[in-house]
């Protein structure tokens, strides 16, 4: 009989060393967040029945936004250590009463469907087992003042990695163990199992199967796929719309009190308009008139940073990512400065990148023509678009 293979998706860690915004698994590498992709191997893999995520209680939006159309489990909320999180995970597999456990760090993202395999079979053949790399490099003890006092052999050193798989109640047994006597300290689930008396046994790792840890190994990331990324577009945008009576506009998706309210289609946000045709020039794909035609009623009022999320999907569909967004706003009030971070902060929000990646300017027309007069209000943008190569270009 095929045995029943459940896995821990470890995600309660608040990802301290990789600098700040939300926590790492969250974070997006390739257009997706880093949860995801562990979540999709296991999800997809023939062999795993029940993919149980464990998440910190503060991630829950985060988390639903991460997994939408998985095939996960309703996440459990784990505890203050990583030790903890996996209790609560094995805890909660308990009723389904899986045969072999894998637990994995869902800052791995990069797992191949073939080290699952492995993974459940040696656990299978010995009831615990765990991925291990041989070390290259030579490895040395130094004392406190960092003089050498021996060599190991390297021969005989493994570097370890998750996912780790078990027979389900041995390891159930040696947490409920650990906890019992009080031990909280372990960092791997191999550790606790040794003190547990169980013997653990080695199958071959992947390199690639890194662990994100620090803001470094994002900037890496990131940097490699923008390397990958060689075809450079330059777009650009422009909108303008008239001013009428109201009390407030719409700008970069920001409110702002005024003594004039913008007019025109949707919530009239120039200088998002102008961001979209911007992108869709990068992308030679139209203009935002062309996918939101004005005279289709369901865009009047709408909230135009569903406009921009539109542009993005299309790069992203493009197999693409957006370098840079700049944009310039013309008026003589209301003052755009005050306001220029909480802009900033929002068109970054929307297009999925970090928020040095987004210029905003703004400067008045020096009270010459329609601008000058109030009458209107202008924006130009543009736009850096990177793709993959793809050829064809005109002859
Ligand atoms: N983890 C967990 N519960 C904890 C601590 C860690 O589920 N209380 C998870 C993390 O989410 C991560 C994995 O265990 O997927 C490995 O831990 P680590 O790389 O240390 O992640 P963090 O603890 O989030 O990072 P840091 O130590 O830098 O804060
Ligand atoms: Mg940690």
């Amino acid at each position: 009989m095929p045995q029943k293979v459940a896995v821990l998706v470890l995600a309660a860690g608040r990802g301290t060393r990789s600098g700040g915004g939300v926590p790492k698994q969250y974070r997006p590498i390739g257009g997706r967040p880093v949860i995801r992709a562990s979540l999709e191997i296991f999800g997809s893999h023939p062999r795993i029945g029940t993919v149980q995520p464990v998440v910190h209680a503060d991630d829950e939006a985060l988390f639903v936004a991460a997994v939408a159309g998985l095939r996960v489990q309703e996440p459990v909320i784990g505890g203050a250590t990583r030790q903890a999180s996996v209790l609560a995970g094995l805890a909660a597999l308990e009723t389904s009463k899986p045969d072999i456990v894998l637990v994995h760090d869902a800052a791995r993202p990069f797992l191949s469907s073939a080290l699952v395999d492995r993974a459940i079979d040696a656990a299978a053949a010995t009831g615990a087992a765990i991925p291990a790399l041989p070390v290259t490099d030579t490895v040395k003890v130094v004392d406190g003042e960092g003089r050498v006092t021996q060599t190991i052999d390297r021969a005989a050193l493994r570097t370890v990695q998750t996912p780790q798989a078990f027979d389900f109640q041995k390891l159930l047994a040696a947490h409920r163990r650990a906890a019992e006597s009080s031990r909280q300290d372990f960092t791997d689930d191999a550790a606790l199992a040794e003190w547990a008396g169980l013997t653990v046994t080695t199958f071959e790792g992947e390199s690639r199967n890194m662990k994100l840890t620090t803001a470094e190994d994002f900037a890496k990331l990131e940097e490699e796929e923008f390397a990958r990324l060689p075809d450079i577009r330059t777009g650009m945008g422009f909108d303008v719309h008239a001013f009428g009576p109201g009390d407030h506009v719409t700008l970069g998706g920001v409110r702002i009190a005024h003594d004039q309210a913008i007019t025109g289609h949707s919530d009239a946000d120039v200088a998002l308009h102008a961001l979209v045709d911007a992108i869709l020039g990068a992308l030679a794909d139209g203009d935002i008139g062309s996918h939101f035609p004005p005279s289709d009623p369901q865009w009047r009022g709408a909230s135009s940073d569903r406009f921009l999320r539109f542009a993005v999907e299309r790069v992203a569909a493009r197999g693409g990512r957006i370098a840079h967004l700049d944009v310039s706003i013309v008026c003589e009030a209301p003052k755009i400065g005050p306001h220029r971070d909480a802009i900033r902060q929002r068109i970054a929000g929307i297009a999925g990148v970090t928020v040095d990646r987004v210029a905003v300017k703004a400067t008045t027309n020096e009270q010459l023509g329609f601008i000058g007069r109030r009458e209107g209000i202008v924006a130009y943008a543009t736009a850096t678009v990177r793709l993959p190569w793809s050829g064809g270009h005109a002859r």
